[in-house]
């Protein structure tokens, strides 16, 4: 199995895009939400296919504005398809991506596995493939040029370093854990689960009681929730949450049971969108790792490079911050998403 540790770096490809770009306008009305922009001279006519998971979150929401404002930006055509949270609606996107001949073509994969067969028709067809936000697990190397996205790891591992801190701060002795987790078998929610337990593994005061799939959903977030309060009460310590959503449909079910969120429980979160952040500040949420859906301008950069036939770096992970009741958040600019 490969992730990106092992992707190869691949170049120049031999598409043109003047018949696909006429299919595009002629066509593609009805598949495609198809954005053209006035092509700027020194990128004449790049044609991007994107497939977004859907809008699950206000980062997802973040992350569709950002792609598209920077496609504009650059003066590249956008082929926008929202998979509506199915792999299924994701491989049919990229295999028309395919047919009308794009330049490239970027997707944010649901899942890890399952991709081989698109992608190695991609490869087929010299179109090369950028990984935006999450990775996939492929049986070759190679079928993807890189990814630009965040170090879900890192994240996870800031999460377990600020409970140890909070702990320690308020003299825990033992601290017992429940996780709500991301979208089973992606990406983020595999890393930012291992970094946490790597980050706590050596406090013996850790415990995580369970863990449960909340699909990145704030309905799920609370159905997670009442899930661990009825099975678990007030021996409940410590509520990680894999993203903002979940966090905020998870909060109000805490106070429900009596409790108060921030204080009776401490509750870590994952993104970093501008309602969470209002939330930690009012004192509900002790911790939010960020973690950036601004990642056009990469994107639109690495695209570029890619229809040039230039070298493209494996990896790219945007610099991210973590913000928690242990500063100041007066003066935080607003978050954009
Ligand atoms: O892949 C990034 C994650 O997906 C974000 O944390 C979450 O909010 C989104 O749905």
């Amino acid at each position: 199995m490969r992730n990106n540790k092992g992707r190869k770096k691949i170049g120049k490809i031999g598409v043109k895009c003047g018949l696909a770009m006429i299919s595009c306008l002629l066509f593609a009305v009805p598949l495609f939400a198809c954005r053209k922009t006035p092509a700027e001279p020194n990128n004449p006519e790049l044609l991007l296919g994107f497939s977004q998971i859907g809008s699950e979150s206000a980062w997802r929401v973040g992350n569709t504005t950002d792609i598209e404002e920077k496609a504009e930006e650059y003066g590249i055509s956008l082929m926008f398809e929202d998979a509506n949270q199915k792999q299924e609606n994701q491989i049919a996107a990229i295999r028309r991506f395919i047919a009308y001949k794009v330049d490239v073509i970027a997707f944010s994969p649901i899942v890890e596995e399952g991709w081989d067969n698109v992608l190695t028709e991609a490869k087929n067809a010299g179109i090369p493939v950028i990984l935006v936000d999450r990775d996939v697990n492929t049986s070759e190397e190679g079928l993807t040029a890189c990814l630009i996205g965040a170090d879900f790891y890192s994240e996870g591992v800031k999460a377990g370093e600020y409970l140890i801190r909070k702990a320690d701060a308020l003299g825990l002795e033992q601290v017992n854990i429940v996780e709500i987790a991301g979208t089973d078998n992606s990406t983020p929610m595999r890393q930012r689960q291992a970094g946490f337990k790597d980050a706590i593994a050596g406090d013996e005061r850790m415990n995580i009681l369970e863990s449960i799939d909340g699909d990145f959903l704030k309905s799920r977030g609370a159905e997670c929730m009442r899930t661990f309060l009825e099975k678990y009460g007030d021996e409940i310590d410590v509520v990680y949450s894999h993203n903002d959503e979940m966090t905020l449909g998870a909060l109000p079910e805490i106070e429900k049971a009596g409790l108060k969120p921030g204080e009776d429980i401490i509750v870590i979160s994952i993104d970093g969108g501008q309602d969470a952040i209002d939330v930690l500040k009012s004192g509900k949420i002790n911790c939010v790792v960020e973690c950036t859906p601004k990642l056009g301008k990469e994107v639109m950069e690495t695209a570029i490079k890619l229809k040039n036939g230039e070298e493209v770096d494996a990896i790219i992970h945007p610099e991210e911050q973590v913000f928690s009741d242990e500063q100041d958040l007066t003066n935080l600019a607003p978050r954009g998403y």
